[in-house]
């Protein structure tokens, strides 16, 4: 329920890595530019749509926040939208165009609640870099209290603080990647710097990645996968310092050795499909995914991208 496919060579290129795995992915809107109108969406739809043939793929991309998001844009096109994503400006990849001026954002909102679209959040301000969830936590507590209707997805959640916040109100909900699932700081800069573990927000301490295991283990019904997979150059990784972890090769396969480790398979399901078609309530096409003990390397690289866990050896695959 979280990943970037891009544009042009990298949409075509990274998309069948998803749409081998999922039927559908909330794909998120910080392209360039931003996919930041009614005319914007529907043709990145088709894009997507296009760039997963043979599968059967349905791509929920959310409007890229911004305040002339108005009742007269989004009424007429609502049957067929997803949500809208905020991002506050500059606390991530392509997020210049968001939001600087939190105050100003609350007219959209109302509208959306009243339209009943999902608001979707990346959750960071810019503050010191391990305290910027945290400290966004009081504008979530802000906008789920005074829009009780609206449903508010925290993203990539990475603190022990956005885990207890999440039974706070009933309209919050929250993704949690992989990655943020699996490491931790140390294996981001531990021993040798990795670059491509480094994202937005940053993977953090032992005790905040078993604050997002409990919840994800025990079967939380607010809490769904969202991958974050959010492919860079292997250039841009290394002498750009861009953030995001590429993930998509690897994800239902690590997924599964971590819910195997941790005696949990029978809820793998739900993590990754039920819980959000109802949160969401979206029903993607149907379609039924094997996943196979078989062991495999992961490529050093896919193209021009490093994902997240390369050259290492997996116990699980997909099948077919
Ligand atoms: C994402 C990207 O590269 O688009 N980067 C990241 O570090 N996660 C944007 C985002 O989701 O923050
Ligand atoms: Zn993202």
């Amino acid at each position: 329920m979280h990943v970037h496919l891009r544009q042009d060579d990298m949409l075509r290129n990274v998309t069948p890595f998803t749409a081998r795995q999922f039927v559908g992915a909330v794909c998120m809107p910080n392209t360039l530019p931003p996919v930041d109108s009614v005319e914007r969406y529907d043709r990145y739809c088709a894009e997507i749509r296009a760039a997963a043939e043979p599968y059967a793929f349905e791509p929920y991309v959310p409007l890229f926040f911004h305040e002339g998001l108005t009742r007269e844009v989004l009424a007429p096109a609502r049957e067929r939208l997803f949500g809208v994503k905020l991002y506050p400006a500059g606390v991530t990849t392509n997020s210049e165009a968001g939001v600087s001026e939190l105050a100003k954002i609350e007219p959209v909102l109302d509208v959306m609640q009243d339209l009943d679209l999902p608001l979707l959040v990346h959750g960071e301000t810019n503050g010191y870099s391990h305290d910027r969830e945290r400290e966004f936590v009081g504008v979530y507590d802000h906008i789920a209290k005074t829009f009780p209707k609206l449903r508010i997805t925290m993203e990539h959640i990475s603190t022990v603080e956005a885990a207890a916040f999440l039974d706070r109100h009933e309209n919050v909900f929250a993704t949690v990647t992989l990655h943020h699932l699996l490491y931790t700081m140390d294996d981001l800069l531990g021993g040798m710097w990795n670059p491509f573990m480094f994202c937005k927000p940053i993977i953090k301490s032992p005790k905040d990645r078993a604050a997002l295991r409990d919840l994800v283990l025990s079967g939380h019904p607010k809490v769904m996968f969202g991958s974050d997979s959010a492919p860079h150059t292997e250039v841009a990784k290394r002498t750009e310092g861009a953030a995001g972890c590429f993930t998509a090769p690897v994800l239902l396969p690590c997924l599964a050795q971590f819910f195997e480790e941790h005696d949990a398979l029978d809820r793998l399901q739900a993590f990754v499909s039920d819980h959000a078609q109802r949160i969401y309530r979206v029903t993607p096409p149907k379609r039924e995914v094997l996943l196979e003990e078989a062991t495999w390397t992961v490529p050093p690289r896919y193209g021009s991208i490093v994902p997240v866990n390369a050259g290492q050896v997996l116990r699980w695959r997909v099948a077919g």
